[in-house]
């Protein structure tokens, strides 16, 4: 007999899942919900496939063991570099055990690539795309994999941006240093691929930066045409953010899943949790929410 009161975890390494539990929430707003940032061990972007998997597993079985059906990876690099293994060697284990002890509710793990990617055929017309991630994202190659899966004759160029994410857990995204990374990586990709119409933000924490990475490439006083083999324009380029895609891809996987879906409580609150101090959570994750909050601080593993 199943219990109906699961949540929907969301977890990031950092502050950067809000941004998709603020959109997953604007269109899911009945159910529950748990975000957990692990803010004390970010960014997971500069780390290992190992410590990232290792991290990842501890968080989801901590949001699995609070009663989560559903577990959004609302982080790339997470996505990158620790779904797949969990959803094919841990899963199997986790869910056989649940259903041995209590015999009731399976649960998934589900990722933010692959929605992000589907809608980006349909937005380039030069073929040319960009995608902008963590260091991490960006040697796991997952971007470029899926992109090849499911349109064929597409340029990918990546550019790894490992400043961006320090930057935004520090609250420094206005400043003035800010200014001057979101120039340098930009610059750096369409050096690389001037013909680049298209850019994802590949990383859930980017959302805070894209009206300075709007800003650049509507009026690039900054650019210096030498640096670059031709002329190029910006002011034409999409920027992707993955929020409203995540949370469309979600309410459409719950609508075709129901043995999830009836699973969920549905009194649209949401508790944060961090692995950093409560206090500093919830007044830098009022920058991404629009709203206050409270947290509470959690431990995980060791
Ligand atoms: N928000 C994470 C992502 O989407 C940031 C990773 C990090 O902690 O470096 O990749």
């Amino acid at each position: 007999m199943q219990r109906i009161m699961a949540k929907i975890g969301v977890f990031d390494s950092g502050y950067g899942g809000l941004t998709i539990l603020r959109e997953i929430r604007k269109q899911l707003p009945e159910y529950d919900y748990l975000y957990l940032g692990d803010n004390a061990r970010a960014p997971y972007g500069t780390h290992s496939f190992d410590v990232i998997y290792h991290y990842t597993l501890q968080a989801v079985q901590y949001l699995l063991e609070q009663d989560c059906a559903l577990v959004i990876l609302a982080c790339n690099t997470a996505s990158a570099k620790a779904l797949r293994t969990i959803q094919q060697r841990d899963l199997p284990i986790i869910n056989g055990e649940r259903l041995r002890v209590t015999g009731y509710g399976k649960r998934n793990v589900l990722g933010v690539i692959r929605p992000t990617v589907e809608v980006v055929p349909a937005i380039t017309k030069s073929g040319h795309v960009g995608i902008l991630a963590t260091p991490a994202t960006v040697s796991s190659e997952s971007y470029v994999l899926e992109l090849e899966k499911i349109s064929e004759g597409l340029q990918v160029t990546q550019q790894a941006c490992p400043m961006w994410v320090p930057l935004i857990e520090a609250g420094e995204h206005n400043s003035d240093g800010a200014k001057f990374f979101v120039g340098k990586y930009l610059r750096e990709i369409l050096a690389k691929d001037p013909q680049i119409d298209t850019l994802v933000l590949g990383c859930t924490h980017y959302p805070l930066l894209k009206e300075k990475i709007e800003g650049w490439l509507r009026y690039h006083e900054e650019i210096e045409e030498s640096e670059f083999p031709v002329a190029i324009h910006t002011e034409h380029i999409q920027i992707i953010a993955q929020g409203d895609l995540v949370a469309k891809s979600l309410a459409d996987y719950l609508q075709r899943h129901s043995e999830y879906r009836d699973q969920l409580s549905q009194n649209g609150t949401c508790v944060y949790l961090t692995t950093e101090n409560a206090d500093r959570f919830a007044q830098s994750a009022e920058q991404f929410l629009g709203l206050p909050i409270q947290a509470r601080s959690i431990q995980l593993g060791n």
